[in-house]
């Protein structure tokens, strides 16, 4: 498995266009793209930031994303890593005993395919791998 970079960083927030002028006021970052995740019920901004990006995530209905924000409130909510191969590292994930919530990758809000891994198995960080597909 190699690691390609952190990808993205993922951050709950309650209200997406609040956390949006924020963003931009006190960083001046702005969003690339806004993409609403119906399945999830949530919805997502990326913001580029120097060879990353922020990820700001606000729910749109119940989901583990509303749980998230009601338990601990707004924050961090996930580090992604860039994968090259997404199936054989959860393969190695799954050989070394670590709890997937995905088994098999989904598609991402920006394309590819992302799978997240337990927090349990991860010091308590959920963890999102990525996987840039060409189409
Ligand atoms: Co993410």
């Amino acid at each position: 498995m190699t690691l390609e970079g952190l990808e993205h960083i993922g951050i709950a927030v309650s209200d997406l266009e609040e956390a949006l002028a924020f963003y931009e006021e006190a960083f001046g970052l702005k969003a690339e793209s806004i993409v609403a995740l119906e399945e999830r019920n949530v919805r997502v901004a990326f913001l580029p930031l120097g060879n990353t990006k922020i990820e700001l995530l606000e729910p749109i209905g119940e989901g583990a994303l509303s749980r998230f924000l009601e338990r601990r409130g707004e924050g961090l909510h996930h580090i992604a890593l860039g994968v090259s191969d997404i199936h054989g590292s959860l393969e190695r994930m799954k050989e070394m005993g670590i709890r997937l919530v995905d088994e098999v990758p989904r598609p991402g809000a920006e394309g590819g395919l992302v799978a997240f891994l337990h927090p349990q198995s991860t010091r308590s960080v959920l963890v999102e791998l990525c996987e840039e597909t060409s189409l």
